[in-house]
């Protein structure tokens, strides 16, 4: 009698690496049995990220967690997969005697055939070879976590904007669009699931649809378009954007399409046009805010969020409070920010002119603060108002506590004492405002 292997994945990192583990996770389960937990698993598998020191960090530590298991479970098969992977290839195998598969972003779809070879054959292996064409095999099996009602679709891989701090070309290599007729028959495909709401995933999705000789077969505003017209769908979504893509056609889908979600990450990074220039980012402060003014006119009630990057090389205190400025000027409805830290490969790891790492936790606190305090205080706006919720479930634990998601991706919690179901949308009156959440009771 042959006993199924189980496997477990471990993620970090953007929603891309989500999806790309939630594939893997499809691609196994024909063969293999998914497990919540590490030490029942045979096969390990963690999907690492490179973006900054700290992600990287996180994953290694891992692996030394399961260098340990392994002493005492000598067949568990151990792989690295994603930018890490991707990044280090050959040199991690020879780093880590332990681990058993080395297998980048662009191998996905070899996954069963590469553990076929290690289980059968005891090899190690690395797979980090960039592939041309980017093909998402059709009709995988269903995934078997995550919500029903949501899903991803990738669109694109990889980035050609080098912006000089980051590692994504490296790691996801050139960027290449999916086909579109393929992305419109998946939508359709998970609609006819009973999916109310799809998020678009690239690395730039503003750039989709240009070819490698630079000509634009589709833009993402057709994308847009044609997926809202799939039926059942009551949501779509998109990440992540840079600003200097961001076409006109674009902004007007948002007064256009009525189920594309009022929420845009849209990264600035920096308020200082010295340091856009020396991060290779293609727009000016003046140009980003023109951006944010037309979104807000194309849809008033949206909510935009951002990436910031403090203490990058040569940030003088000057520059940094142009950054703090623009978030004042903003008033982002969330922000994400972060040290600096250099990135293999990249240009800004070379640069002079490094800010020192008690001024750059110092300039983090502040602006983080501030960025705290808004956020706060625009949650404040949405007290008395009537929201259209998607439900997301229950809230663990509590009897009758129900949680669900805006249009503009805040999370509600609300009371309610009948059934609902995940993907289902209710109106919520909103009586309290938090950090991170709104929270609010059944309108009628
Ligand atoms: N150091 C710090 N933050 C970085 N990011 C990307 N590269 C770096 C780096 N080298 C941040 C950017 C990006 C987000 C995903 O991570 O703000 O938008
Ligand atoms: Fe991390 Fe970037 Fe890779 Fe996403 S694409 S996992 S953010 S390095």
């Amino acid at each position: 009698m042959s006993i199924t292997k189980k496997y477990y994945i471990e993620t970090f990192g953007c929603q891309m690496n989500d999806r790309d583990s939630e594939i893997m996770s499809q691609l196994m389960s024909e063969t293999f049995a998914p497990t919540t937990s590490v030490e029942d698993a045979d096969i390990v598998l963690v999907n690492t990220c490179s973006i900054r020191q700290k992600a990287e960090h996180k994953a290694m530590s891992l692996l030394g967690t399961l260098r340990l298991i392994k002493e005492s479970k000598n067949d568990l098969i151990i792989g690295i997969v994603g930018c890490v992977a991707q990044q280090e290839g050959q040199k991690l195998l020879q780093r880590l005697p332990f681990v058993d598969l080395v297998m980048g972003t662009q191998s996905l779809y070899n996954l069963p055939a590469l553990l076929a070879d290690i289980i059968n054959n005891k090899k190690r292996i690395v797979s980090v070879e960039q592939n041309s064409e980017f093909v998402i095999p059709p009709f995988l099996p269903e995934p078997n976590s995550g919500p029903h009602h949501k899903r991803f679709i990738t669109i694109m891989q990889g980035c050609n904007n080098f912006c000089t701090y980051c590692v994504v070309p490296f790691t996801r290599g050139r960027e290449i669009s999916r086909k579109f007729s393929e992305i419109v028959t998946e939508a359709d495909h998970l609609a006819r699931q009973g999916v109310k709401e799809i998020t678009l995933l690239g690395q730039n999705v503003n750039s989709y649809g240009r070819n490698s000789d630079g000509k634009q077969e589709h833009t993402f505003a057709e994308l847009l378009e044609a997926v809202s017209h799939v039926p059942g769908l009551n949501r779509l979504r998109f990440t992540t954007s840079n600003p200097k893509d961001l076409t006109i056609d674009l902004l007007e889908c948002f007064s256009r399409i009525d189920i594309l979600c009022s929420h845009f990450h849209l990264p600035v990074q920096s308020g200082s046009n010295a340091i856009l220039t020396a991060m290779n980012r293609k727009y000016s402060v003046d140009t980003y805010y023109e951006l944010i003014e037309q979104l807000r006119r194309h849809r008033s009630d949206i909510a935009i969020t951002t990436d910031i990057i403090v203490g990058f090389p040569g940030e003088s205190d000057n520059d940094f409070q142009a950054t703090y400025d623009l978030v004042e000027k903003v008033r982002y409805h969330g922000a994400y920010s972060f040290k600096y830290s250099d990135r293999p490969h990249t240009k800004s790891a070379k640069f002079d002119c490094k800010v020192p790492e008690a001024i750059k936790i110092k300039r983090l606190a502040v602006l983080q603060k501030r960025i705290d305090e808004i956020c706060l205080e625009r949650n404040q706006e949405y007290i008395g108002q009537a929201l259209e919720i998607m439900v997301e479930g229950q809230s663990k634990g509590q009897n009758n506590q129900w949680n669900g998601r805006t249009t503009t991706n805040h999370i509600v919690h609300f009371t309610c004492r009948s059934a609902l179901e995940p993907g289902q949308l209710v109106t919520i009156e909103i009586d309290e405002a938090c950090q991170n959440s709104l929270r609010g009771h059944m309108y009628d």
